[in-house]
């Protein structure tokens, strides 16, 4: 039996829901598998509690006995109990956090990522990262990074890795544009209407102007153009941000919500210019040829599986040399806890079966 041994950073939608997958499936694991596997450590920002046997009332046993903690809890708590096999599960979306990576991996830790930011800091941070898991012969998987449970970033890693030139990556990248725009394009009601009700059902962020700046679609792509061998940054990636200039984030969030009616003129306009057989998506798009990485408003055909998309659905179109016309398609889900959670799982997994 290969015992693998589990610190999450993180317990919060994501983070608690995969434990409560990791604890309801122990059982099935040990027995299918041969794999047991942990959970030694779970924190907070603030609260850190090592663990045994954890059943599903953690929480009230986390909010009694977690505390205080710093990194070297985590290696001290190591060496202390000789875990062997350790992957730290990072599901957070702290990128001071990220810095720990490196200490992590110098412990040698596995890390499997819910959280983006490792994966779009600044092109130097990532060399570097990976230099030092290439010399340590450690593993970083971050499947949930683009498309949560969906196998995106492992289909564009295979079919690279077999040769297959990927020409060009296009979608919807994120559910609750997706939501938003699908809504939008089909039914008779204001854009404000649509984000309230968005936001009311917890799709998009606290403030709904981090998910229609365009930054999280952005970092997104930027991820699958690392991915395809690209050395560009954020920076790079041009981005139609739907958020007027006058309600950016030099307004309040309170402010944006209150004046958060003066978007639909700007998208009626563009409802109203779209043909009876368009509908309107906001889409991330790269050209791995010519090395262009955009995010930005679009019409298209009600025909196609992007026009025809609905709920939170997100979807993502690879085009290569042999899906040259009609693209290999990845479509589903692209964000909520179970998802995102589940595909933590898999990855975890995935290094187990490593061991
Ligand atoms: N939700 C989704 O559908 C989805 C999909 C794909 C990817 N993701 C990614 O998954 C990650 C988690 O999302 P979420 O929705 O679970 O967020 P969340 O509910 O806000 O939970 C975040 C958790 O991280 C903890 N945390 C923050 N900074 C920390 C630090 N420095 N050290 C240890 N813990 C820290 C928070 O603790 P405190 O409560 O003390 O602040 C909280 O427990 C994010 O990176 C998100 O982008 C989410």
């Amino acid at each position: 039996m290969t015992q693998v041994n589990l610190v999450i950073f993180g317990i919060g939608n994501v983070g608690s829901t995969l434990i409560n997958q990791l604890i309801d499936f122990k059982p099935d694991l040990r027995l299918q598998h041969n794999i047991d596997v942990n959970i030694s450590f779970v924190c907070n920002s603030k609260k850190g509690l090592y663990t045994k046997n954890l059943d599903l009332n953690w929480q009230s046993i986390f909010n009694t006995e977690s505390k205080n903690y710093s990194v070297n809890t985590i290696e001290e708590i190591v060496s202390q109990y000789k875990l062997e096999n350790v992957i730290v599960v990072d599901a957070t979306a702290s990128e001071e956090f990220v810095k720990e990576y490196p200490f992590f991996i110098d412990k040698g830790f596995h890390i499997v990522a819910a959280n983006k930011v490792a994966n779009t800091l600044d092109y130097e941070f990532y060399k570097t990262l990976r230099q030092k898991l290439a010399k340590t012969k450690k593993s970083f998987l971050y499947e949930t990074n683009v498309g949560a449970g969906l196998p995106v970033i492992e289909t564009i890693k295979s079919l690279n890795q077999a040769g297959e030139k990927v020409k060009k990556i296009r979608g919807v990248f994120s559910g609750s544009l997706s939501y938003i725009f699908n809504r939008f394009s089909n039914e008779s009601i204001q854009f404000s209407e649509i984000l309230k009700d968005a936001s009311n059902k917890g799709f998009t962020e606290p403030d709904a102007r981090d998910d229609l700046s365009g930054k999280d679609v952005a970092r997104k792509l930027l991820i699958l153009g690392r991915e395809l061998g690209l050395q560009k940054n954020l920076s790079d990636v041009k981005i139609q941000s739907l958020v007027p200039h006058e309600l950016n984030g030099k307004t309040t969030l309170k402010q944006f919500n209150n004046r958060v009616k003066e978007l639909n003129p700007i998208f009626d306009k563009s409802k109203s210019e779209q043909s009876d057989n368009k509908v309107l998506r906001y889409i991330g798009e790269l050209d791995v040829e010519n090395h262009i990485f955009s995010v930005k408003l679009i019409s298209e055909s009600r025909e196609t599986p992007l026009g025809q998309l609905k709920g939170t659905d997100t979807l993502f179109e690879i085009y290569t040399e042999a899906y040259k016309n009609r693209p290999l398609v990845i479509q589903g889900a692209g964000a909520g806890k179970e998802v995102t959670a589940r595909g933590l799982f898999s990855d975890i997994m995935k290094i187990a079966k490593t061991l």
